[in-house]
């Protein structure tokens, strides 16, 4: 039996969660080898209103047909579809979120992307990060690497071409307290709370690690530790990422590696969200750095 075969059955986790994590484990070759013809950009837009890549609208198109095609899916929501997908015939009861493609402003740069995905066993896709049953992201770097989580801890695993299947990369991930960050948004949008943090950093020897892309910028700071955030910014308070797609899915994986996600006050996997692409202020990483921000914001607010 493979290693992701091995840890679905240790891992308890509902049967028709195991069966869609497999079903998304096994198009990720796939998916990695068509950015050799998806390289340019659409003239569409997504509900977020940025302009989407090829890579963008095949990698939804192909894992929203996965995904609902299923029988195991109730509910989608996907960065890249304006509405809510329903799928009222399903036998299965599962709300699945996801970023089909993250960081899609480096395709042209071969740097590392990724997609993620966040499952719930019932209910609807409007819920608490907190409530999620699994969540797992796909990383398409020198080596196709696969992030999941049950519930249980957090496990990678790498896929072994000469094999056809995932090895184990790492057993059981924990985040250290390391010094690594990186920053979204322009230094002249930044607010007092976010400079302080940001100079915070510099005075205690943090190193500066931004690639562009949230699931390859986050994959490191869960194996260096340090943080990465993308703030609220002066003129756009809610910051850029998505709290279903991106800050949810790998909030729980972080917080199952002994880790936080914060926006800045409060803990954002107890945030119940209002709408599907409703967009939050994300700090994410080791939990004293976090536990600092949030003592930073404290501060400024209180002063
Ligand atoms: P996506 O490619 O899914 O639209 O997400 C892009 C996000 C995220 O991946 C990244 O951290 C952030 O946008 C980068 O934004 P800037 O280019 O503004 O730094
Ligand atoms: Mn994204
Ligand atoms: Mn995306």
């Amino acid at each position: 039996m493979g290693a992701l075969e091995e840890y679905l059955e240790w891992s308890n986790l509902p049967v028709d969660i195991i069966r869609l994590i497999r079903l998304f484990a096994n198009e990720t070759e796939m998916l990695r080898k068509a950015f050799l013809k998806n390289q340019t950009y659409c003239s569409g837009r997504n509900a977020s209103g940025e302009q989407q890549a090829a890579m963008d609208t095949f990698a939804d198109k192909v894992l929203v047909d996965l995904f609902s095609n299923s029988g195991l899916v109730r509910e989608l929501a996907s960065e890249e579809q304006d509405s809510l997908i329903r799928i009222p015939d399903s036998s299965g009861t599962i709300a699945l979120v996801m970023d089909p493609l993250d960081g899609s402003s480096l395709i042209q740069t071969n740097l590392a992307v990724g997609s993620i995905i966040g499952l719930y066993a019932d209910g609807d896709v409007l819920q608490k990060g907190k409530n999620l049953t699994a969540a797992l992201y796909s990383l398409y770097g020198p080596m196709t690497v696969l992030v999941v989580s049950g519930g249980k801890g957090v496990r990678s695993f790498a896929f072994d071409p000469d094999v056809g299947d995932f090895v184990v990369l790492c057993q059981d991930i924990m985040i250290p307290e390391g010094k690594q960050y990186g920053t979204g948004g322009l230094r002249n949008e930044w607010t007092p709370e976010h400079t302080s943090v940001i100079r915070y950093c510099n005075d205690m020897g943090f190193k500066i690690r931004y690639s562009g892309s949230f699931v390859a910028d986050f994959h490191q700071i869960l194996v260096y530790g340090g943080f990465y955030g993308y703030p609220s910014l002066i003129g756009r308070p809610e910051g850029k990422l998505r709290l279903l797609f991106e800050a949810n899915p790998l909030g729980f994986i972080v917080d199952q590696a002994g880790g936080r996600i914060s926006d800045g006050r409060r803990n954002l996997l107890l945030v119940t969200p209002t709408s599907i692409h409703q967009k939050t202020p994300i700090y994410v990483g080791s939990t004293g750095v976090i536990e600092k921000i949030e003592e930073i914001y404290a501060e400024k607010r209180d002063a």
